[in-house]
């Protein structure tokens, strides 16, 4: 970290993802921490000029703990969804040189320093359009481009969804299929790409918002009384 001893730097990279809208929905975990559904799930991808999140994580050796702000308000970071992805990105973080600003992080050096993250819906929050799809991507692919990390969209995919299962199928454009995954550690529980976003060049969505309100049940509760209490959730599980 050849300016780190200084502490005046800070480096920066933005990014920008949409959200997805499912066809065939996602609906039911069965594993809880590592966010495993119980079945594939099938989406398209909607134009980041519409509705998307946009992601702003700088890094400096001033900033003593890491911190989010979403829609200018700071949240806490201290949940699962987002220590398992900023522990998965740091693991996978590389060597990054700024030359213009004289900074180099070796990759050891990622352990000891701290994120400051800064994220903005265009659409409304937590309202049933899957903000936190294009959040958690965003989170990730952001994060990722900072610390240099190389995975793949495949490997990506697999940590976006142990922030929000649905945000490993906004990775890709188009339309993209979640593979729910046999492995117990959740490696097989990728996005995969069916068709870009060329292949249906005149599809329009028309969403209509009826309300911008924050919904009365998230999500991981309505999946958790969904699988403790719908035979028919279980039925649809075992036939697909
Ligand atoms: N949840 C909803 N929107 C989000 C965002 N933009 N970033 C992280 N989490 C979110």
């Amino acid at each position: 970290m050849a300016a780190a001893e200084e502490g005046q730097w800070v480096l920066m990279a933005t990014g920008r993802s949409p959200t997805n809208i499912a066809v065939i929905k996602y609906w039911g975990k069965r594993d809880e921490a590592l966010i495993l559904p119980v079945n594939d799930s099938i989406s398209v991808t909607l134009d980041p000029d519409h509705l998307s999140a946009t992601t702003t994580v700088a890094v400096s050796p001033s900033f003593p703990s890491d911190r989010m702000w979403l829609n200018g308000k700071e949240i806490s970071l201290s949940g699962g969804r987002f220590q398992s992805c900023l522990r998965e990105i740091r693991k996978r973080a590389q060597d990054v040189e700024d030359e213009k600003k004289g900074i180099r992080i070796k990759k050891e050096d990622w352990g000891k320093l701290h994120v400051h993250i800064a994220s903005y819906n265009n659409f409304p929050t937590a309202a049933g359009l899957a903000s936190s799809a294009a959040g958690l991507v965003c989170f990730v692919f952001t994060l990722g481009n900072l610390m240099n990390v190389k995975e793949d969209y495949g490997e990506l995919s697999s940590i976006a969804r142990q922030g929000s299962g649905s945000a490993c199928r906004s990775i890709y454009g188009g339309f993209v299929k979640w593979c729910m995954g046999k492995n117990n550690d959740g490696s097989d529980s990728i996005a995969v790409q069916l068709a870009d976003e060329a292949h249906w060049n005149d599809l329009v969505i028309i969403i209509a918002v009826v309300s911008s309100k924050q919904k009365e049940t998230s999500s991981t509760s309505g999946m958790r009384d969904s699988v403790e209490t719908s035979p028919l959730l279980q039925y649809r599980a075992q036939r697909k």
